[in-house]
């Protein structure tokens, strides 16, 4: 399966699990979440060498509540349980879990009791600040978000820190390697929070530092080149930062055995189809092959406006218009595609009962069953940032591999209501703007991880010249996000916004109102659909 050291991650329907997934492969260990009903033997199968249990959203006491698998135990590795994860191992070794109905959710200060814990390894920790006679320094900031928690430790267990509100916030049977955290130290907010899965990975589970992008495309050059053998190859380019990593990892691997697809389905950014054909055809040297789709598309998606619907008609059309560019190639075994990790384990996550689901973004389980490719799908582990690093590694521009995330069906999500030549147009424009605006700021990477203009099918009153104007309405939608899984709108400066504001207004035919979205996600999201 697998040469590296690896920790799985037993996934209870915390919105922050992947975090923990991320955090262990930031420490350079590669981590797997997995539903944590998964079957014993496809969990051992990755020979683990270590458990996390993530939080969730269930209480121990509920009905048909999640349980901590036996094999788990059974297996004597290390088990680190957050949240939830905790109150899973202190009921299983008879401590006694507290139900609350109410939520402590936030921030709270850390005393860690016993500073010397391995968990505890290389923490900066601070002095009571009201307190400047006592020496010790054992404060640290972690983030809360629970209602159940720990009243009573189960034999053998010891704590090991605690705050205001949690006696137990922190405890271990250090004999037998089952540590507890009632905080999240996946989340940002937990200052100490990437040291501790760190010091749990590496010092009480032993694994070492393998995961690198160097090893990594190493690796699957060799996966590569085994799976395909002579086979040859397609891959659907569609511009973004996936599809050309995947692209230029195989391209290393099979070098001409690949063929690269992109239709242009006219839902792209302004340039974008032409910049995609320049950078991979004439810059990487690459077999492309470009279909200008856009009628076929705009006949297709005429007169639909919910948003699921142009979803399915989008992605279909792709795999149908993909299939007939392939027959004409004459012979193809594979089917390349830039899944990435988060694409896999959100649509895995679908029909699970204790996942809180709350989209259904990705093209992957979207594609129809007859379809007769065998898939090649070398980034499938990776999260976007490791997805980036491998792109750099691999001689890839900054200017593909730092593009900011743009949906699979582009603009037809962005473009509300029904889509026409004409509103794409209007919201290409729009959007181009905005983005110049940005760069010139150069606020486009660090000022916002995602921006981009929507286009609203609401019209709406105003005065041109001398003129009455009824025309539609663009909203601005920017923000800064560290995994797009949850987001903050980006605080653009005033004179920037004005700035665009006017000149779309000025420039862009059929648009009178520009508005700015200041909603974060969640409760909102980064798309409007
Ligand atoms: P939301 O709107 O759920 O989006 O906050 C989170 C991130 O996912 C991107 N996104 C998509 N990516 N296909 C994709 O490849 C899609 O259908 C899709 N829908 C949303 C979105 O742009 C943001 O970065």
């Amino acid at each position: 399966m697998t040469a590296h050291d690896t920790i799985i991650i037993l996934d209870y329907g915390s919105q922050y699990s992947q975090l923990i997934a991320r955090r262990v492969r930031e420490a350079k260990v590669y981590s797997r979440l997995v539903s944590w009903s998964t079957p014993a033997a496809e969990v051992m199968a990755y020979q683990p060498k270590g458990f996390i249990l993530s939080g969730g959203p269930n209480s121990v006491y509920d009905d048909g509540a999640p349980t901590l698998p036996d094999y788990v135990i059974d297996s004597g590795l290390p088990v680190l349980g957050i949240c939830y994860g905790m109150q899973l191992l202190a009921r299983r070794f008879g401590g006694k879990v507290g139900y609350s109905q109410h939520r402590e959710y936030g921030p709270a200060i850390l005393t860690v009791d016993q500073t010397d814990d391995p968990l505890f390894r290389d923490w900066r920790l601070e002095n009571e600040p009201t307190n400047l006679q006592s020496p010790i320094s054992n404060l640290q900031q972690v983030w809360m978000s629970h209602g159940d928690k720990v009243e009573a430790l189960p034999s053998g267990f010891r704590p090991l820190a605690h705050s205001d509100n949690s006696p137990f916030a922190a405890a271990a049977d250090v004999a037998r390697g089952y540590y507890a955290v009632q905080f999240h130290p996946e989340v940002v907010h937990t200052t100490q929070g990437a040291q501790l899965l760190s010091n749990f990975v590496h010092h009480i589970c032993g694994c070492g530092a393998d995961w690198t992008p160097v090893n990594f495309i190493d690796e699957q050059v060799a996966l590569i080149r085994a799976q395909v053998g002579n086979g040859r190859v397609v891959l659907g380019l569609s511009g973004g930062v996936d599809s050309a990593v995947a692209a230029a990892l195989i391209h290393k691997a099979i070098g001409e055995q690949l063929t690269c697809i992109f239709v242009d389905h006219g839902l792209l950014r302004q340039n974008e189809a032409v910049q995609v054909v320049e950078t991979f055809q004439q810059e990487q040297g690459m077999n492309l092959i470009a279909v200008n789709a856009v009628e076929e598309y705009l006949e297709a998606l005429a007169g639909v406006t919910e948003p699921e619907q142009k979803r399915r008609i989008i992605g279909e059309k792709f795999v149908r218009i993909f299939e007939r560019e392939a027959d004409r190639l004459g012979q193809i075994d594979f089917l390349a595609q830039g899944t990435i990790y988060p694409d896999v384990i959100e649509s895995a996550g679908k029909g699970k009962k204790d996942a809180h689901v709350i989209k259904t973004h990705h093209n992957v389980g979207g594609l129809p069953d007859d379809i007769d490719f065998e898939l090649v799908e070398p980034l499938r582990e990776l999260f976007k940032d490791e997805v980036r690093t491998v792109g750099t590694a691999l001689g890839l521009p900054d200017s593909i591999v730092w593009r900011q995330p743009f949906p699979g069906p582009g603009l037809a999500i962005r473009c509300l209501g029904e889509i026409t030549w004409e509103r794409l147009e209007r919201l290409r424009l729009a959007d181009a703007i905005f983005v110049d605006e940005l760069r010139q700021a150069e606020m486009l990477r660090a000022g916002t991880q995602q921006s981009f203009a929507v286009l609203l099918p609401v019209k709406s009153v105003g005065v041109m010249g001398d003129g009455r104007t009824y025309q539609e309405v663009i909203a601005l939608r920017a923000v800064t996000t560290e995994d797009f899984m949850t987001a903050d709108w980006a605080r653009l400066p005033y004179d920037l916004l004005a700035k665009v504001s006017r000149r779309i207004v000025n420039e862009v035919a059929g648009v009178n109102r520009v508005v700015l979205d200041i909603t974060s996600k969640p409760p909102g999201t980064i798309e409007w659909e």
